[in-house]
């Protein structure tokens, strides 16, 4: 594999500022400084970025899917609804959820069998961004917007600021995507009941950088190498960011 690739899937850097590393003399292949960027990688090569070893995981499964809403995000339910263990095919093997949506949420969940980088992006101190569709009672006024904007106050305290983009508005109702950094029980939904205008449904359509797109509810897909890649990144700049 080649040296920016295999930084790329080690979650370094994306494949472009990798290159920049390489270029800049920060990588060492057997602890050699590596500047050609077509240098191959083979097993048990050893890489380093700035004196520290980096790897490449094992292989794990990473899929997306567009859990429906009346579905329970757990692998089992003692109550016997739906959970999303019926909706992706066993073959698949262990993968989990990364995180939870709501009973009567819907929208793009991620799931897999990469425990740790499951266990850095569901951190609470790493908010990854998500973006929800709500459809809410009523249209919001300037002073809600500034609230979401400000930290909605929640009854455990306030929430982070939030974005939201008005898509479409009426007095009886309106869609609203918004957007939030944080994991909260049932978070949008109260944020929208604190200022009064109460969440009939609820689509998410982004989980970092891993869009809904078009697929069906109920569907799943593996995610893509750029979207992998894309989440080793941010779990990697989580975890520096603990370190310091
Ligand atoms: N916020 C909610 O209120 N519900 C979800 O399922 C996700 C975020």
């Amino acid at each position: 594999m080649r040296l920016q690739k295999y930084l790329a899937h080690a979650g370094v850097a994306s494949r472009r500022k990798a290159e920049e590393l390489i270029a800049a003399g920060r990588v060492r292949v057997n602890g050699r400084v590596v500047r050609e960027l077509g240098t191959s990688v083979a097993d048990g090569d050893r890489v380093q970025v700035a004196g520290r070893a980096v790897e490449v995981p094992a292989q794990h499964r990473y899929v997306v899917l567009h859990k429906p809403d009346k579905v329970m995000t757990t692998m089992r339910d003692p109550e016997g609804r739906r959970t999303v263990a019926d909706l992706v095919p066993r073959e698949l093997g262990r993968i989990v959820p990364v995180g939870r949506l709501d009973y009567d949420t819907s929208g793009v969940l991620l799931m897999t069998d990469d425990g740790e980088l499951a266990h850095v992006l569901m951190h609470p101190r790493f908010g990854v961004e998500k973006t929800y569709r709500a459809v809410v009672r009523g249209k919001l006024a300037p002073d809600d917007v500034k609230k979401f904007l400000e930290g909605v106050r929640l009854e455990e305290g306030s929430a982070r600021p939030a974005k939201v983009r008005v898509v479409r508005a009426s007095s009886r109702a309106s869609e609203i995507d918004i957007t939030i950094h944080e994991g909260r029980n049932r978070q949008v939904r109260r944020m929208f009941e604190a200022t009064e205008h109460p969440v009939s449904s609820l689509v998410r359509l982004r989980f970092g950088p891993i869009a809904l797109g078009s697929l069906a509810p109920g569907h799943w897909r593996e995610a893509t190498e750029k979207e992998i890649a894309a989440l080793r990144v941010l779990a990697h700049a989580a975890q520096s960011e603990n370190r310091t």
